[in-house]
């Protein structure tokens, strides 16, 4: 009979043997055909699966929301100095990328897992970040450097709209407002910001399209998925950053002597 030999490397997301490629086999005729978007290759690429139109287009407008936030913001300022330092394109994007993490563009999973997990156990907003508090954590998903409780993020403001007109279910953004409202009272800067509001409405979209069975769900909020969504969006930004600062021919960046205090 047959000997199959072991492979070394097991994949589940597509195909390029055949004709044509397939993504979670749905050939690319049929993506082009049926006007598919990015939305559609996400969900089939990460998700494994064909997720609903409000599904998709939730996340075509989380990767638009995010692709850009100005030139300050730590990904896109490592980026221009990259850029300004001669590096090429790669180089310069992933230097902003490196800055994706807890503080910055990164809080969307714990968004997700601290949020899923107080709101699961029923904890009430002022237990839950009071036990944060006690354990030392920041709340993931809550603060921002700009923004504040009479200055919203637009972005927050869109996401939530979108969420309440289309999600059949927005019991976990909910619940992440109330935290807001907790921790406004504390603090005018413990806003809810954008990783959070993406975190908390991706539970929503995950528990509410009835597409993933409950341990799906923990599967891909125990992996962490979602801060993909923002490293996506923003290398989009990045990229736009270093052909900018090409394009202005702009010099080696030095930062000056004035902005630094020399201390012993
Ligand atoms: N939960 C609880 N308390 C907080 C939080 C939070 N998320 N954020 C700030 N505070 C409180 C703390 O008491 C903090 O004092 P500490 O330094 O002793 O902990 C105080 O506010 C002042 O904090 P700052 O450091 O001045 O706040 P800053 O403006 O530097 O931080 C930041 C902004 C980094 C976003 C912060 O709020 C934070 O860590 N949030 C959680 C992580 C997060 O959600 N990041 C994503 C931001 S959105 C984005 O990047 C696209
Ligand atoms: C961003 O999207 O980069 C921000 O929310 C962070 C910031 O400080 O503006």
């Amino acid at each position: 009979g047959k000997v199959r030999a072991p492979t070394h490397i097991i994949s589940t997301i597509s195909d390029d043997r055949g004709e044509e490629p397939c993504y979670a086999g749905v050939p690319m005729s049929s993506i082009v055909e049926q006007g598919y978007g990015v939305g559609d290759v996400i969900s089939l690429l990460w998700f494994k699966r064909s997720l609903p139109r409000y599904c998709t287009h939730f996340i075509e407008i989380c990767i638009m929301l995010c692709a850009d936030h100005g030139p300050c913001v730590s990904g896109a300022h490592n980026t221009i100095v990259t850029a300004r330092a001669g590096k090429d394109l790669v180089s310069s994007l992933v230097a902003g990328l490196l800055t994706i993490g807890p503080r910055f563009g990164g809080a969307i999973d714990d968004a997700a897992r601290y949020f899923k997990d107080a709101y699961d156990r029923s904890l009430t907003p002022y237990e839950f970040v009071e036990s944060m508090k006690k354990k030392g954590i920041r709340v993931p998903g809550i603060g921002h450097r700009i923004k504040r409780g009479d200055n919203r993020d637009k972005r927050v403001e869109l996401l939530q709209l979108f969420a309440r007109t289309h999600f059949p279910s927005v019991k976990y953004m909910e619940y992440a407002v109330q935290v807001e409202n907790y921790t406004l009272s504390k603090a005018n800067n413990l806003v809810l910001n954008v990783d959070g509001a993406i975190g908390s409405l991706f539970l929503d979209l995950l528990a509410g399209s009835g597409m993933f069975t409950k341990q799906e769900i923990d599967e891909i909020v125990e992996i962490g998925y979602l801060n993909g969504l923002f490293v996506l969006a923003r290398s989009i930004g990045l990229i736009g950053h270093t052909f900018d600062q090409k394009r202005l021919k702009q010099p080696l960046y030095r930062h000056p002597w004035e902005d630094v205090l020399y201390t012993k």
